[in-house]
């Protein structure tokens, strides 16, 4: 028997995208949804529909037929009697309530920032920090909870530590300075206005550069004693979003403790996609990641449906002389496949088979 889950926010920017991440899943059937008050009591298609009564569908492709006559509940209203799993995709504010009451009884796989920064949850990337979903097992007997939340990274943190793993893993690191190109869809249905993302670049996300510099330290660090202890990298960035619908684009510089070239950087990439821990579970991408040497890629229009959306693409691969050892390269990533609904899918398939839900 499937496992039964429900999706919360489901009329969202990432909602949608869990919508067609779970369509016809082998492990999992959707059979409860909720969104706000604004959207409850009506069935999904007339849930995702504008003001003015146009669909909003904004992942592309058919709307699937399991979802369009499910009616969308109020968050108090799902019954988690009939539930194994929660899926949040709502923002971080009313996700910390939303999240806490499903966590008493449930295991909960979120996208939103809510939980990110406390001691005993872990921000798990399936692939990378698998290790460390140990934590979910402390945080349960701290807060006598039945299930657990498990985060995702923030979107743009995700690139960033999916690149950078196999190469500290290897060569250490030191440093690593970033800057972003940022997808409009990034910011949610109603993050960013059409009139100011045309034509434009926005030099500013708000939160965002301190997400990834704490993220980054903390997927990358050890889980020892019951805690994680942050890896001892420095991170700095800046955070940009662009007239791109789709995708991250990442400009990052490294700077290692060994020598590293980037032919052995393609070796280790090579090497990492061979082993990778979620090789053949269902939305496990067939690369992990795509390394390319011709210096036109990544770019977001040709990338992102690579590995539908599960591919971590790198390119302009180069030794960077500002560093005795150091690389820069340039990275592209789903924001909202790997990145967030998708990625989160595939962390439920990896607890799966850890049996943790
Ligand atoms: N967009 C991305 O690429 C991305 C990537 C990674 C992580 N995230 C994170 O994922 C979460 C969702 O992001 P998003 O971009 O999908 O946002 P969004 O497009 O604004 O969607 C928010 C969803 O939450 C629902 N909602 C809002 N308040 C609620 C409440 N009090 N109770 C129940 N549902 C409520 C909304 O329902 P209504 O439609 O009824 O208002 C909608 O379904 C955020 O925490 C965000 O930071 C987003």
């Amino acid at each position: 028997m499937k496992k039964r889950v429900a999706i919360i926010g489901v009329t969202g920017s990432v909602g949608q995208e869990f919508v067609r991440s779970l369509h016809n899943h082998p492990w999992f059937e959707v059979t409860q949804i909720a969104a706000s008050e604004r959207s409850a009591g009506k069935m999904y298609l007339d849930a995702i529909r504008d003001a003015s009564g146009i669909i909003s569908w904004d992942v592309g492709g058919e709307i699937p037929e399991y979802i369009k006559s499910m009616k969308v509940l109020k968050v108090e209203e799902i019954d988690v009697q009939k539930l194994d799993l929660v899926f949040s995709a709502v923002e971080s504010e009313a996700a910390r309530d939303i999240e806490t009451k499903f966590a008493k009884d449930l295991p909960v796989i979120s996208t939103s920032s809510a939980y990110r920064y406390e001691e005993d949850v872990p921000i798990l990337i399936p692939g990378i920090n698998d290790e460390q979903a140990e934590l979910l097992e402390v945080q349960k007997k701290n807060r006598n909870w039945k299930g657990w939340v498990a985060p995702l990274p923030n979107c743009t943190t995700t690139g960033l530590v999916i690149t950078l793993k196999p190469l500290v893993e290897k060569f250490g690191a030191k440093r690593v300075l970033m800057t972003s190109m940022q997808a409009i869809s990034g910011g949610g249905k109603s993050g960013v206005s059409a009139m100011g993302i045309t034509d434009n670049i926005l030099p500013y996300i708000p939160k965002e550069e301190g997400k990834v510099r704490i993220e980054t330290r903390k997927i990358l660090g050890k889980l020892k004693d019951g805690k994680i202890e942050d890896a001892d990298i420095k991170v700095s960035c800046t955070c940009t979003r662009v007239p791109v619908i789709d995708g991250h684009t990442e400009s990052v510089f490294l700077e290692t403790e060994k020598y590293i070239d980037p032919k052995q950087a393609k070796i280790t990439y090579e090497d990492y996609n061979k082993n990778v821990s979620v090789l053949g579970l269902p939305s496990a991408p067939e690369k992990y990641y795509a390394f390319h040497e011709d210096p036109t890629r990544p770019q977001p229009r040709m990338e992102r449906e690579v590995g539908d959306g599960m591919t971590t693409s790198i390119g302009r691969v180069e030794k960077e002389e500002l560093f005795d050892n150091g690389l820069k390269y340039m990275l592209f990533s789903h924001n909202k496949k790997m990145g967030s609904a998708k990625g989160a899918v595939l962390l439920a398939e990896m607890l799966y088979k850890k049996e943790k839900i």
